[in-house]
């Protein structure tokens, strides 16, 4: 009888030893990130850490730069190392596709983050509302001058993003094209989220039209280069700019009113959702957000799409600047 309980006594002990173990299994994160060209993502790779790790994760990143297969190879060292969950910013929104294929293969999920990886059985999509951004430009610029010469730099096709933007910023623009109010007199996408694009892309434009009201930059990159451009013809200032990330420059440029807006889109917001959704999802947990889908050429991905807003001059300091945005939004308790 004696023996029989300590038996049982040393078998509950085990179970509870091993059911200890794998609650405080900490959950590896894989983060992989495509460049470093944009001033955002160093503050994306540093606030996502810091997030995952004070939720009880182990992040472990790498950045591409701009090498799809290098992305790919870095994603199956992550997943050779013991990834429960990878993380994706796509250097190529459809080539990224091989990679969720790879880690399902594993069994581990994928969120997209940011950009949209297409074709394929994502698991989940953590970004903005990408359409409403083109908008926002284009809303903000086509008040401020409804009448004029437009110029469009988008971003390159192989990130889904400009693509959103592309098609927010035509949804307000095609009315007043119609109208006959706005003449677009440049369009093109980039090879790369680069300033010597935008500034390439706008020096063309200078030699296609003489006169040019507005200027649709898709990021602050583009603007940062458009702008150069256009101070070489003495038009910086004189010519409306747009652009995205509320980046350093591009808030020196706006004070300066060389550029007129940029959208900002918030890190810590983005950081904090993808974390919070990978630990979910690599502990099987529910994701708690108000959930929407997407559909990415193959399935309606679930999604979390989080606002972003305008900052101009009259607001650089209520937005950018101070902080407090989260808990306006509902995306922390
Ligand atoms: C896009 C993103 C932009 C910008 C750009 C450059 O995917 O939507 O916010 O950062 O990449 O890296």
């Amino acid at each position: 009888m004696v023996p029989r309980l300590f038996k049982l006594i040393f078998l509950l002990l085990i179970i509870s030893i091993l059911f200890q173990n794998c609650q405080d299994k900490k959950v590896k994160i894989g983060f992989l990130l495509d460049d470093f060209s944009s001033e955002r993502w160093y503050k994306d790779r540093d606030l996502f850490i810091r997030t995952a790790e004070e939720m009880g994760g182990i992040v472990m990143v790498d950045s591409a730069l701009r090498d799809i297969k290098k992305q790919y190879d870095q994603a199956k060292i992550m997943l050779d190392n013991g990834a429960d969950v990878l993380v994706v910013v796509p250097v190529n929104s459809e080539h990224a596709s091989t990679i969720v294929k790879l880690a399902h293969s594993y069994d581990v999920p994928v969120i997209s983050y940011d950009r949209l990886i297409q074709n394929c059985d994502l698991d989940y999509y953590i970004s903005f509302e990408n359409v409403e951004v083109g908008e926002l430009m284009a809303d903000y610029l086509s008040k401020r001058n409804p009448v004029g010469n437009y110029v469009i730099i988008s971003g390159p096709p192989s990130d889904n993003n400009s693509k959103f933007i592309k098609l927010g910023q035509m949804g307000v623009l095609q009315p007043l094209i119609e109208k006959g109010d706005i003449k677009v007199v440049y369009d093109s996408f980039v090879n790369e989220w680069d300033t010597e694009e935008g500034y390439n892309h706008m020096k063309s434009a200078l030699k296609n039209s003489n006169s040019i009201n507005a200027v649709l930059c898709a990021n602050d990159a583009l603007a940062q280069g458009a702008i150069r451009a256009l101070e070489e013809s003495s038009l910086a200032g004189s010519v409306l700019v747009s652009g995205q990330d509320a980046e350093l420059e591009a808030i020196r440029n706006i004070m300066a009113g060389y550029q007129t807006m940029t959208v900002y889109k918030p890190i810590e917001a983005i950081a904090y959702t993808a974390a919070n959704t990978a630990i979910k999802l690599a502990k099987h947990e529910p994701v708690t957000h108000e959930n929407e889908t997407i559909w990415n050429g193959q399935k309606m991905v679930p999604a979390i799409l989080l606002p972003s807003m305008v900052v101009n001059r009259d607001n650089i300091d209520m937005t950018v600047i101070s902080d407090g945005y989260l808990k306006e939004h509902n995306l922390v308790q």
